[in-house]
């Protein structure tokens, strides 16, 4: 296993208990996610986005195959809290303050080994331009702040790997594209490994280094797409540009074709 993947698969398969044996959702993944990289994951419903996503976080069993997290079994990364994961809903304690939410991790992992010597729940409430919120309760927040603090929270254990599932899929699209900037921003500032599920086509491409494409019945991978060639050198592309137009459709044929 290389030390430079944050990700490594071989034969991956996952599923669920089942009344005799397990019930395979994803089968035959072989992947490998470079550490640093963003990558996207674009599938029909129930194809096994969120199950990938809960393997690496080693919230289930494997029941097959090998599945590497930063070179290590993914219970010891997640021992070590090096994997950080956000939800479509940002399931925050509606009696904690903004700022109380975001120490939560700390308290929570008071027996664990920080991995910041020096704690900054400020400094990710900045970072997620929150700090004027910092008093305030989840209820007096909008949806998109509310995923702010979501990102912020995962932020503060510093993890080397960010899964995010959905994480803006119940945003209006303004808030979602500005959110979009956001995630680019702390992301080249954090040098994290991003694994991002997403139902939007544009959004896959806009964030990803490139974007994986599962299919459906049986889940397994379809297509694993570089998107270099539509980002200009800073990484960036244009959602309307006639480029990023091309690989849309291409992907949404793939969906097509996939199951979706
Ligand atoms: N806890 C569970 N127990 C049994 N089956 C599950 C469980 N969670 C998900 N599944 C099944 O696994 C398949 C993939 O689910 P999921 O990974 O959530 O799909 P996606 O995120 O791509 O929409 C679905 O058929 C779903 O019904
Ligand atoms: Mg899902």
């Amino acid at each position: 296993m290389s030390d430079a993947l944050a990700i490594e698969t071989q034969g991956l398969s996952l599923g669920y208990v089942g009344p005799n044996e397990p019930v395979r959702v994803l089968s035959g993944v072989d992947l490998a996610v470079g550490k640093g990289e963003f990558l996207t994951i674009l599938g029909p419903s129930g194809c096994g986005k969120s199950t990938f996503l809960r393997a690496v976080a080693d919230l289930i069993p494997i029941i097959d195959g090998r599945l590497s997290v930063l070179g290590e079994a993914p219970s010891d990364a997640r021992r070590r809290r090096q994997v950080a994961f956000v939800f479509q809903e940002a399931t925050l304690l509606p009696w904690r303050t903004v700022k109380q939410n975001i120490e939560l991790p700390l308290q929570v992992g008071k027996r664990n080994v920080l991995r910041s010597a020096n704690p900054r729940p400020d400094h990710w409430l900045g970072l997620v331009g929150l700090s004027h919120l910092s008093g305030r309760y989840p209820h007096q927040l909008s949806g998109g702040q509310r995923q702010r603090v979501a990102i912020a929270r995962a932020l503060q254990c510093e993890p080397e790997i960010l899964l995010m599932d959905e994480p803006f899929g119940a945003l209006d699209e303004i808030t979602r594209d500005r959110l979009n900037d956001e995630l680019l921003a702390i992301w080249r500032e954090t040098g994290a490994t991003i694994l991002f599920v997403t139902h939007s086509v544009t959004e896959a491409i806009y964030l990803g280094g490139s974007v994986l494409v599962l299919a459906a019945n049986p889940g397994r991978v379809q297509a694993l797409i570089d998107l270099s060639s539509v980002k200009d050198h800073n990484g960036l592309c244009r959602r309307e540009s006639a480029e990023v137009q091309e690989v849309a459709a291409h992907l949404r044929q793939l969906l097509r074709e996939g199951g979706a």
